[in-house]
């Protein structure tokens, strides 16, 4: 039996890799979109037998691990590869002294939330994906937030990553003015706005939110927000 290898990918690996990379869902894969950079950023990890039959990429920051995109050409899955490779993430994020790690895994996907499972991943917080069409609006009761508290929303959404805000997160989200809040009757709601690094014209929005009154004003925001600022989409 070939044994085994654990490794960082390299750009040769691409090839090999997105052949079973193409219609891991329903809807296909993003890995084609998201190779380029994780192989920048550093961190893909790949499994290989005599050629490649996996990769999972980890993203290293504050006090966590990030670890998405695990893929297993499906002639080689239910041989612990996923799980090495998963393990092999951890190993480097101990090593680095950091003391969680975090997945994100659809809820209907049950192999994937069985194999977390399996390695002791426990299930933290459930979101939910909502997608709004851009739109001319006036009239939305929405400034800008320089007062936000962390202690209430610690983590935002970027590129898929659940990632703490720490302090030099705050400073550039203020300055670029990427936090939003609506105030209705005492109750207010808040977003953090960015824009996906890998697809183009997409704005992914974190909703943190406490009233339906309020949300709806920033809705009605995010909409005439991305007509003005040429998104084609939004993601929430
Ligand atoms: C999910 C996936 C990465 C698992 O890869 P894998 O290498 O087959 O997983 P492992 O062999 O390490 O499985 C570890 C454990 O997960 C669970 N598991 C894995 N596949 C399973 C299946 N088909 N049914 C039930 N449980 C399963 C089992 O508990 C398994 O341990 P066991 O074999 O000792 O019972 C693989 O199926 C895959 O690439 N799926 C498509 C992409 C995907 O969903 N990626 C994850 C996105 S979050």
């Amino acid at each position: 039996m070939v044994k085994l290898l654990i490794r960082d990918a390299n750009s040769s690996d691409k090839i090999p890799i997105l052949k079973f990379c193409k219609n891991t869902f329903s809807w296909g894969d993003y890995i084609e979109h998201v190779w380029n950079f994780w192989l920048s950023e550093g961190s893909l990890f790949l499994a290989q037998k005599q050629n490649p039959v996996g990769i999972c990429h980890a993203f290293y920051s504050n006090d966590q691990i990030w670890i998405e995109g695990i893929r297993i050409n499906p002639n080689f899955r239910r041989q612990n590869i996923a799980s090495k490779l998963v393990k092999h993430a951890e190993i480097i994020g101990k090593e680095k002294n950091l003391s969680f790690s975090f997945m994100l895994i659809d809820t209907e996907n049950s192999v994937s939330l069985s194999m977390a499972k399996s390695l002791n991943y426990k299930i933290f917080e459930t979101w939910n994906f909502y997608s709004l069409t851009p739109k001319t609006n006036s009239n939305f009761k929405v400034g800008f937030e320089k007062s936000f508290n962390r202690e209430l929303y610690s983590h935002y959404v970027n590129s898929w990553r659940w990632l703490p805000i720490d302090d030099q997160t705050l400073e550039s989200l203020y300055l670029e003015n990427r936090i939003i809040k609506s105030s209705i009757s005492g109750q207010n709601s808040f977003a953090i706005l960015n824009s996906s690094k890998h697809f183009e014209k997409t704005l992914i929005v974190t909703l943190f939110s406490n009233s339906n009154d309020s949300v709806l004003e920033i809705l009605s925001f995010l909409q005439n927000y991305s007509i003005e600022n040429n998104y084609e989409r939004i993601q929430i």
